[in-house]
């Protein structure tokens, strides 16, 4: 990741002038001051559109020296606009060269989002015998607000988290069993206010949790249930959020092609994600308490697999028809949303899954799909995703699909019987069941949990999605509309 600072001017290999749709351009009178000729003038030389992100590099002589101008879109300076600017800069950076910087904006809002979109399109996930050519840079924000400062703490936090559960999702699956994740957890969340409980396979079998069990009984390595808990001090509500953790998804018996495997190293990413928010509420002052569930469990094919036609028992005593040993992820939410019903009596659940291909189909990398029972809430976290980044799209938990999921022999199947479509509101309504009455909103990231390419303050591989978002929306109010 590369580094943000804020404060009076520094020497720096850039200076990087901003410039707003239409050309004019953001310099303050301490850039100017750097510049041999006026921001204005360098902007309507270059014809530069002010497009976010988009750069015009230029080498200007002053007296006996030269120095390198960056002209920097930031277009409407919206949050989208400047994080989007800000990574573009850290990528101009990333050779290790140090740019000063202004943005001339509100100090708190607009410099977090630029800070934000710095660290993040700086961030980085390598695994190579030769020390990586691209060396972070560092950014310097020209800024005496002591508000600038306390911008970029907040930018620093989020963004470290958002690495975190990019770090984990990013991670070859070779390396990574439940185990590993349930040690990660405790290791990330040391000394961060937060208790780690983990489940290990014995346990899980003795207290119920069949669909951990099931899904997790292919592979060599065992599942587990971690459980993180933050219990600030007059807390006046309580959040749980459920992440989905398949540490690698083959599809077990029911296996995927190469193709659609070869990229479920980052089946785990909604639980990656509850392990990075666990790791910075305390920071970040969430007045909240929140209990992280992260249901792990690796979905392989052996002799000790679970089948299609098998019929297993969920917490709390449900049974459940398995059809497609592929729909792993509902079942080892289901455990955990029952367990959650059960036993910790929250306000609010909140799951995040790369939970089905159909999602990604309708929506594609923009927007994950969000379900809900609960308006208020549903309104709630739509807003902190439009805030964050990490933006949201409601779908409808209909009930007339609801009979697709009635089996003749258990409770309820987990999958329809035949193709029907709406492959990402049946796994929605099957979730739905094991929520009960508790107010329960149901995020699915199997589109915008990876990125294709670098691509704003996105970079190629997991995407760390559902972090600032839930971090926005637990730090953002403290009653937490919803
Ligand atoms: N992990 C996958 C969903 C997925 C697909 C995530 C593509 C990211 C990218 C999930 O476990 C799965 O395999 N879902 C099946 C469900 C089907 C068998 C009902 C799917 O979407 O095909
Ligand atoms: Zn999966
Ligand atoms: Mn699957």
């Amino acid at each position: 990741m590369s580094a943000i600072t804020a404060g009076e001017a520094e020497p720096a290999d850039l200076i990087a002038v901003g410039v707003q749709d239409g050309g004019s351009p953001l310099a303050s009178a301490p850039l100017d001051a750097l510049l041999p000729v006026s921001a204005s003038r360098l902007a309507e030389a270059y014809g530069h559109s002010g497009k976010p992100g988009e750069i015009a590099d230029s080498a200007i002589a002053v007296a006996d020296r030269v120095v390198r101008v960056l002209l920097l879109g930031v277009g409407d300076r919206s949050a989208g606009a400047l994080r989007r600017a800000g990574a573009e800069l850290a990528r101009a950076c990333s050779d290790g060269r140090t740019a000063v910087t202004d943005i001339a904006g509100d100090p708190g809002q607009d410099i977090e989002a630029f800070a934000e979109g710095v660290l993040l399109g700086g961030y980085r996930f390598r695994i190579r015998s030769e020390p990586d050519e691209a060396i972070p840079g560092a950014v310097h924000l020209l800024s005496a607000d002591p508000e600038a400062a306390a911008a970029v703490r907040r930018a620093v936090a989020v963004a470290q988290a958002v690495a975190v559960a990019r770090d984990l999702a990013n991670t070859p699956s070779a390396g990574k069993s439940p185990q590993w994740l349930a040690d990660e957890a405790v290791r990330i969340t040391a000394g961060r206010g937060v208790d780690v409980r983990v489940w290990a396979e014995e346990e899980l079998a003795a207290d119920g949790f069949g669909g951990l069990m099931a899904v997790g009984s292919g592979s060599a390595r065992p599942p587990r249930l971690i459980e993180l808990s933050y219990n600030p001090p007059d807390a006046a509500s309580h959040v749980v959020l459920v992440g989905k953790g398949i540490t690698f998804d083959s599809g077990g018996l029911s296996l995927k092609p190469t193709d659609s495997m070869k990229l479920m190293k980052t089946d785990m990413a909604g639980g990656g994600a509850v392990i990075a928010v666990l790791s910075a509420v305390a920071e970040l002052g969430v007045e909240a308490r929140v209990t992280g569930l992260v249901a792990a469990a690796e979905n392989m094919p052996s002799g000790s697999a679970y089948r299609p036609g098998d019929v297993i028992w969920q917490y709390g005593g449900r049974s459940v028809e398995v059809l497609n040993t592929d729909a792993e992820g509902r079942l080892v939410l289901a455990d955990a949303l029952a367990y959650a019903v059960a036993r910790l009596a929250p306000d609010q659940i909140v799951d995040i899954a790369t939970l089905t291909g159909a999602a990604r189909v309708a929506l594609g990398g923009a927007y994950a799909a969000l379900y809900s029972t609960c308006d208020s809430l549903a309104d709630a976290l739509i807003a902190a995703g439009e805030a964050s980044g990490d933006r949201l799209w409601r779908m409808p938990l209909e009930q007339d699909y609801r009979p697709l999921l009635d089996s003749p022999v258990a409770d309820i199947a987990h999958v329809a019987r035949s193709g029907q479509g709406a492959g990402s509101i049946l796994a929605a309504l099957f979730l739905r069941e094991f929520a009960a009455a508790t107010p329960w909103a149901h995020l699915d990231i199997a589109g915008p949990g990876r990125a294709g390419a670098d691509d704003g303050e996105l970079t190629k591989g997991a995407t760390g999605f559902g972090t600032r978002l839930l971090l926005s929306w637990l730090a953002g109010d403290p009653s937490r509309a919803g």
